[in-house]
């Protein structure tokens, strides 16, 4: 018996070895283990055995079954050329995917976005090719006013039917301010962020298209500690900790006071260094309460209403989170400056 069942085994190993097709194997499979399968036959036949020899042929029989199921199973694997466990070394370090890097612009973005949706505010996006009255008239300045200087301006080579160049880039999100209110009326909160355009001399520093995120704040009895809270809410967000802001007296004519906003460098700590010229401030932005005229322009009601508006400098805050020297790098599409993100 015992020979009968090593034979049996040699037999079925050595047929397996040769087999090269499914079929084969699927067949090989019923005729010694199926339910009337050789093997089947023989380990069925042990309850004729005394009681000794059959727990010692039962324990062999059943050995030999494992081991040439485990071979079928080999080898149908081995035929459909998938890999098995044996094939995978678990001690391999794995093949990384690549994925893609987020701009740190819209790392920052995502920030922002994601803080002022919890505090109420809708986000809204507006035309980057904008017409001079969004971009200027509305924000109460005027054709001819000096103030259009203080902005270098992409006019675009387009009269009107009256003969004025209208459409400019924006050179600015404050443009977004008057279209917001004329949609949406008061109270309102929302924020921009966007792209602005100037004509400027390109350094580490400056961009001629650079980026904005506007905010925008209506409602009753609003005042400047509404604008400071919020300021100092989205920096700490963005930093990770809480900054010190200073507000300064600044021009802007749609604003009214108009103010600057520093913030403590986050490189030095304040105490000065190249990124903030030693003085320890950095400029983010201009604010400020909205001036009457420009709530008239959007058609909201000055005696009742007020608000507050800041444009900052998206890119700088980047810059200031990453410590990021050079504002060109986030439009130059470098995988070495993108893959560190
Ligand atoms: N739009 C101004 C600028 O880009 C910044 C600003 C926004 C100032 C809102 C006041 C209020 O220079």
């Amino acid at each position: 018996m015992k020979n009968e069942l090593q034979k049996i085994k040699e037999e079925v190993i050595n047929k397996i070895s040769k087999i090269k097709k499914e079929i084969d194997i699927n067949n090989l499979e019923i005729k010694y283990l199926g339910r009337k399968g050789e093997l089947t036959k023989i380990l069925r036949n042990l309850k004729n055995l005394g009681e000794e020899q059959k727990k010692e042929m039962g324990r062999l029989g059943n050995q030999i079954k494992k081991e040439i199921r485990k071979e079928i199973e080999r080898k149908k694997e081995d035929i459909s050329g998938y890999f098995s466990s044996r094939d995978i070394d678990v001690s391999l370090p794995g093949v990384k995917a690549e994925i893609g890097h987020l701009n740190p612009l819209t790392i920052v973005q995502n920030e922002l976005e994601e803080l002022f949706t919890s505090m109420g505010f809708m986000i809204l996006d507006g035309p980057e090719l904008e017409s001079d009255y969004y971009c200027f008239e509305a924000l109460n300045i005027p054709k001819n006013h000096p103030a259009r200087d203080m902005q270098d301006t992409f006019y675009i080579d387009k009269k009107n039917k009256e003969g004025d160049y209208d459409l400019v880039m924006r050179t600015h999100t404050s443009p977004v301010q008057v279209r917001a209110m004329q949609k949406y009326g008061a109270p309102f909160r929302g924020v921009v962020p966007g792209r602005a355009f100037r004509n400027e001399a390109v350094d580490a520093c400056h961009e001629h298209s650079f980026f904005q995120i506007e905010c925008l704040f209506i409602d009753e009895d609003i005042s400047v500690a509404n604008l400071k809270a919020v300021v100092r809410e989205m920096l700490s967000k963005i930093f990770e900790k809480d900054v010190t802001i200073r507000i300064r007296p600044g021009f802007f004519p749609f604003v009214e006071p108009g103010l600057e906003v520093d913030m403590s460098c986050t490189i030095c700590g304040g105490r000065g260094c190249p990124s903030c010229k030693n003085t320890g401030w950095l400029e983010m932005g201009g604010a400020g309460m909205i001036h009457p005229n420009v709530l008239r322009a959007g058609k909201i009601d000055p005696e009742k209403y007020s608000g507050f508006a800041f444009g900052f400098g998206w890119d700088r805050l980047a810059m200031m989170k990453f410590g990021i020297s050079d504002i060109r790098l986030f439009q130059s599409n470098n995988l070495k400056f993108l893959n560190q993100f």
